[in-house]
């Protein structure tokens, strides 16, 4: 049987809620709210998984332990499972629904342990690698979780990640902008996207927490939607969408249409930028 090990991860200080721990909450309602449709949508984040994998074949084959943080339905899991069935696995979530449902992918494993916990403030264990596909763009302490990983390494460990970055999803946040000026807005709708860290940030980051060698790379990717509603709605469907959501009215929303399909549109479909991040740093 496989086992469950829920919440066994240090949480932050505990007493009152803050702002941050608000959109922690948003970001796991968000995912877990579309645990169903996700699959369907994730093309995107299966490519970056698969390249994630691709950079890390010898240090998958050498470990014993490995930490996925942010499994959500598990398809990084299962490719972990099945590539390397000799290790052991802890696989943890912001939300139950989620692991919930990579078990039911997965099937029995005795080598899997499943954790409902926030992956920014575990720093407990001997892990060989941390891997994570698509999760830390949501990190509100990105610095602080970097050191944790650091010291759940075990010696010359090794934390490999793909996230993304503030240029994902730029076309929408330019139409955003354009609709919002032809509106007269005091505020424009931020986007997430635009706080999302760099490559640089990411590797600054990693070399703060003590991590070297580290290897970066980035790919700019777009993927084409027949119209900006179908875009909108596989944003929704994949729980990408804003932690801290602002209504649009519906003239917001139809300026924004209007303002993506005349500057982006072009042979019948409209693109949207994807801005990949892959990142293999060394203890
Ligand atoms: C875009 S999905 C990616 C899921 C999976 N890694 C994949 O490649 O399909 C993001 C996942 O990260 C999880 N997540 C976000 N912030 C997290 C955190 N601080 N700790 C643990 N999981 C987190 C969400 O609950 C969601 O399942």
């Amino acid at each position: 049987m496989d086992r469950e090990l829920v919440g066994r991860a240090s949480p932050p200080a505990p007493g009152i809620a803050t702002p941050a721990m608000d959109i922690k909450q948003s970001i796991r309602r968000n995912f877990a709210r579309r645990a169903d449709s996700y699959d369907r949508h994730a093309g995107v984040q299966r490519l970056m998984a698969r390249e994630l994998l691709d950079r890390v074949q010898e240090e998958l084959t050498l470990s014993r332990r490995i930490l996925e943080v942010g499994c959500g339905t598990g398809y990084l899991t299962a490719s972990l499972r099945q590539g390397h069935p000799g290790s052991e696995l802890v696989a943890l979530d912001l939300d139950a629904a989620l692991i919930a449902q990579a078990r039911r992918r997965l099937g029995p494993d005795s080598q899997v342990s499943w954790l409902v916990a926030d992956g920014e403030f575990f720093s407990q264990g001997d892990f060989d690698l941390i891997i994570s596909n698509a999760v830390f763009q949501w990190f509100t302490n990105p610095r602080e979780a970097l050191q944790a990983y650091f010291q759940a390494l075990s010696p010359r460990g090794c934390l490999a990640f793909a996230t993304l970055g503030p240029q994902t999803f730029g076309e929408l946040d330019a139409s955003l902008r354009q609709a919002a000026a032809a509106m007269n807005l005091q505020t424009v709708p931020e986007i997430p996207a635009r706080g999302f860290l760099n490559s640089q940030d990411w590797e600054d980051l990693l070399s703060r927490a003590g991590f070297s060698p580290i290897q970066m790379s980035r790919q700019i990717f777009t993927a084409n939607f027949p119209t900006v509603p179908e875009f909108l709605r596989a944003l929704k469907a994949m729980g990408a969408t804003n932690p801290k959501p602002r209504p649009f009215s519906p003239r917001l929303l139809n300026a924004l249409i209007q303002a993506y399909d005349a500057r982006f549109r072009t042979n019948g479909s409209v693109p949207a930028t994807y801005e990949i991040i892959w990142a293999v740093a060394r203890k």
